[in-house]
């Protein structure tokens, strides 16, 4: 676990103002590495985002034999040399996924298709989120997966080979379990299909025909997989989209303090990972999106966010998956908004970096809010933040930026303590927050 760094943030010292390019998407940069490495021939990939979660993910294919150049320092454009879906080598070292469950779950995807063995794991926090889910559709398709709590629990032993097409009805929605089976099923020996209780982010889906392999989605949303057998390095490098995970926070922070007047440039608006725009416009915020337009298969807008005064709203729970990572930002914006703030259907948060329904309760109580936990959400009743206190993010790096969000409009300084882990997703967020005037900082900074 990311433990340590401690953030002192808050309160803001004045309107936050200014244009910010935030960083590429996790989400996408974890799919692009991935599927570069598995076609055939050279990707060029920019606006990467060199997060700790996508180092992990490239270094996996790098002590699997794949060569990345890297094309600038700061590590956001690379060049891949993919070595075809059958060229991975085995290696004896444990892959380690780091804090990153995106990087895991899509892996035992892509180990499952491997004829030999692997085995994966990651930090404290890693180990202790379940991979039932995906364990268990791999296992129907034929590959191996041994580990801790019958393969529930890190490390796991992957052991693939000629996998079997299923069907899988997914219990959970979660792009990272379609994303597994669909990565699976470039492997196996007919067409994989897969349904989910609600719609979860398709940036696989997306990405796939870009390396030459179509993924068809009927009209009852089900996911279609025929195995062309191979992927094919795109000619034209992939570009990568701001992350609107990453966003949110600014987005959050321009829409509480008063006088605020932020724009987020050129930032994905897909819209299974818009749940975030949509709660916040509901909630009375000021979010005007500019000069949209497409990048790849994704949509893309500058983001316009204004300070606005906000209120309560209960959450749709049809829009829970597309704001699945928001929700530390959103829990922020609700312990300062007017009246009461509502969500339910969403105990996937329980099993994220933390368990960040408990872990952000206690941050906020701890700051004055008022907020009582149930199993699948919360309620939230906005107000005042007092602040003068300490918090721990528990090496959630969502958690440490929500928190430094909030501090914006407490009374006093809130001091965040193991919010290293902001590396994982967003590792220049406190200077770009500072950009714009924030008030944060590392101690000792
Ligand atoms: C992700 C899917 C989501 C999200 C995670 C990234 C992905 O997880 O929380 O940060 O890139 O597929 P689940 O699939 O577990 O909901």
């Amino acid at each position: 676990m990311n433990i340590g760094g401690r953030l002192l943030a808050g309160p803001a010292k004045g309107p936050l103002r200014g244009r910010v390019n935030v960083p590429g998407d996790k989400s996408m940069s974890h799919r692009a590495v991935m599927l570069a490495s598995l076609a055939d021939g050279v990707t060029e990939i920019h606006g990467f985002l060199p997060g700790e979660d996508n180092l992990a993910t490239a270094q996996m294919f790098v002590d699997m034999g794949v060569r990345i150049d890297w094309l600038s320092e700061d590590k956001t454009s690379l060049r891949v040399h993919g070595v075809g879906l059958h060229g991975l080598k085995p290696t004896t070292k444990v892959l380690d996924a780091g804090n990153s469950g995106t990087c895991v779950r899509l892996m035992t995807g892509v180990l499952a298709g491997q004829s030999f063995a692997s085995t994966v794991s990651g930090d404290a926090s890693l180990c202790k989120r379940p991979m039932k889910r995906v364990a268990d559709p791999v296992r129907r398709m034929g590959a191996s997966v041994e580990g801790q709590d019958g393969g529930n629990l890190l490390p796991l032993t992957i052991r693939g080979g000629r996998l079997k097409a299923i069907h899988h009805v997914s219990e959970v929605a979660s792009a990272q379990v379609k994303s597994c089976v669909l990565l699976a099923g470039l492997y196996a020996d007919g067409e994989t299909t897969v349904s989910e209780p609600r719609p979860t982010r398709d940036h696989t889906e997306r990405m796939l025909p870009l390396f030459g392999q179509p993924v068809h989605v009927d009209a009852d949303g089900v996911i279609h997989l025929k195995p062309t057998g191979r992927l094919t390095a795109p000619e034209a490098p992939i570009h990568i989209p701001a992350d609107p995970s990453s966003a949110t926070f600014f987005a959050v922070a321009a829409s509480l303090v008063k006088g605020s007047d932020v724009m987020l440039a050129q930032v994905g608006t897909n819209p299974l990972r818009n749940g975030w725009s949509r709660i916040l416009a509901g909630m009375g915020g000021a979010l005007e999106l500019r000069s949209e337009g497409k990048v790849g298969e994704e949509s893309v807008a500058d983001i316009h966010a204004e300070y606005a005064p906000l209120h309560g709203l209960q959450v749709n729970p049809a829009d829970v998956p597309d704001a699945i990572d928001e929700f530390p930002a959103l829990f922020a914006a609700a312990s300062l908004a007017d009246g009461e703030f509502l969500l339910s259907e969403a105990e996937e948060l329980r099993v994220k970096e933390s368990d960040r329904i408990a872990v952000m309760a206690r941050a906020l109580l701890a700051a004055g809010a008022d907020i009582e936990e149930y199993p699948d959400g919360a309620r939230i009743t906005g107000g005042r933040l007092k602040g003068a206190c300490r918090v721990d993010a528990e090496g959630d790096h969502r958690i440490a930026m929500a928190m430094a969000v909030a501090a914006q409009c407490s009374n006093a300084e809130i001091v965040i303590d193991n919010a290293a882990a902001i590396a994982t997703s967003f590792p220049d967020f406190v200077p770009l927050a500072q950009s714009i005037g924030m008030n944060v900082r590392w101690d000792g900074e």
